[in-house]
């Protein structure tokens, strides 16, 4: 059987049959790029390319997703009927579906604005999201999720190896990787039909629940050309950190690398 039809079958077992073509390549530059090529010739909402490995896998702010095979790499075409201002939950949804599906092999992950999905402040995945807008709503949105499954992080240089870590590093068993992909495309039509009947903020809720409890803190939060510290104060309805500054302002931040500082950090 192919990787596509297992998929399928795999999804198939968990829920009523998967809406939409599943594509699996053994080799892709990104599968964000290859999506948002179909999505431009009219792909169906929940199309999904998934590929065993990334020549130029991408992740946030232009870095490299180093994307060698045994680890999953996997775009998911969604047509969110939401306003432009709410995007910013979809990668809080998207990290929260894979929270919980890396939690069905054994993994206890925590979430990290925007977008990491960690394990004792080690990276086990992250999400991508590309969105394009028409008018004031979202036309398409390609949801990039990439996870470790059998990476083990001994083999790469020291610098990267103590901040990654893997469901076979976590457990000590290595996933069939198309295993994790049905649990993740699950979950996250879960989240999405939340997101859809609830709206935004029960999806924040829910994400709050998994997030590292930094709230009450101070934090530190690099973005394109600016840096702003000040107290993390929780998430608004439309996925923005709210950071409170140093003259009692709640600024929400749309994107941006948080750090938690030590109190005593000048
Ligand atoms: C990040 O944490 O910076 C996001 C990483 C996202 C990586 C995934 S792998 C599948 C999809 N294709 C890409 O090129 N990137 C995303």
């Amino acid at each position: 059987m192919d990787s596509s039809s297992r998929l399928r079958g795999l999804l198939r077992a968990r829920g009523p049959e998967w809406p939409a073509p599943i594509e699996y390549l053994e080799s892709a530059g990104s599968t964000n790029d290859v999506l948002k090529g179909r999505a431009r010739e009219g792909a169906a909402e929940w199309s999904v390319v998934i590929a065993a490995r990334q020549t130029a896998g991408r992740g946030r702010h232009g870095r490299v997703w180093i994307s060698a095979p045994g680890n999953l790499y996997l775009s998911v075409l969604l047509r969110p009927a939401l306003p432009r201002e709410s995007l910013g939950v979809l990668p809080l949804a998207a990290g929260l579906a894979v929270c919980r599906a890396v939690s069905e092999f054994g993994v206890a992950a925590e979430l990290k604005w925007p977008n990491d999905v960690l394990v004792r402040g080690r990276k086990l995945a992250g999400v991508l999201v590309e969105a394009t807008s028409a008018g004031r709503g979202i036309e398409s949105a390609v949801v990039g999720i990439g996870i470790n499954v059998g990476l083990v992080p001994e083999e790469l240089p020291p610098e990267d190896a103590e901040r990654v870590t893997s469901i076979a590093a976590e457990t000590g068993a290595v996933a069939e990787t198309l295993g994790v992909a049905s649990a993740v495309l699950a979950r996250l039509s879960v989240c999405y039909d939340a997101l859809a009947r609830e709206g935004p903020a029960a999806v924040v809720q829910a994400w709050l629940r998994h997030a590292v409890t930094w709230w009450g803190r101070p934090v530190e939060v690099r973005g394109d050309g600016y840096t702003l510290r000040g107290i993390a104060r929780g998430v608004d309805e439309g996925g923005a950190l709210l950071v409170e500054d140093a003259a009692g302002h709640l600024v929400p931040v749309l994107s941006g690398e948080v750090s938690a500082l030590r109190l005593s950090q000048p």
